[in-house]
């Protein structure tokens, strides 16, 4: 069975969906552990709830990134993952973690990459005009949101939809989709 660690910050929206998957079938995996920066993190309730394997490591317990980041992949690094997949993780990683597990290493982003990389992804594609917005899911690299795009999924932007709306509508009609899909496509 191949094996994933799922890193998260928040709501975990995504990590439900690869989830879903996995209790559908439709994804032969299992999440051999969820890790959050946040002790608060609405998705770490859902993996208990699922009887998956948690684990938090609070990055303001630590001095620097490198140490924080340390500390991670020494909690990653037993599960032996076959994927690590960055779901919502809002932490910027040192290169020592991305050598780490280098070609292993995903993440979902929610613009049409190389489109607007960093923040405020849905407000910065109204505020251009653009009639399409999306979500890639890519390696990561050392590069912020640039490593090479993997799979991307589209969305038509409607007429006076604001920022907030635009980010539910991707997550639920595009995300949720595209992450299990592109995880598939990886293991196989
Ligand atoms: C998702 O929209 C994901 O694409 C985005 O955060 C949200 C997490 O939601 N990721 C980034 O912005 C990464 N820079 P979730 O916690 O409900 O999956």
């Amino acid at each position: 069975m191949k094996r994933l660690v799922v890193l998260i910050s928040g709501r975990g929206r995504n990590l439900q969906a690869i989830i879903e998957a996995i209790a559908s079938g439709e994804l032969q995996a299992e999440v051999a552990l969820v890790l959050s920066n946040r002790p608060d993190a609405g998705g770490l309730d859902y993996a208990r709830a699922a009887g998956i394997n948690t684990c938090v490591i609070r990055h303001a317990d630590f001095p620097t990134r490198e140490a924080f980041d340390a500390e991670m992949i020494a909690a990653i690094e037993p599960c032996k993952p076959d994927l690590v997949v960055l779901a919502g993780f809002m932490r910027i990683l040192s290169s020592a973690f991305v050598r780490a597990f280098a070609g292993r290493l995903i993440n979902i982003h929610p613009s049409l990459l190389p489109l607007y990389p960093g923040l405020d992804t849905h407000a910065r594609a109204i505020a251009a005009g653009d009639s399409e917005h999306g979500a890639s899911v890519h390696w990561v690299t050392e590069e912020l949101d640039g490593g090479p795009v993997i799979l991307q999924g589209r969305m038509r932007i409607r007429a006076g939809e604001t920022a907030e709306q635009l980010a539910t509508r991707l997550l639920e009609e595009v995300e949720v989709k595209l992450y299990p899909q592109a995880i598939k496509l990886l293991l196989s």
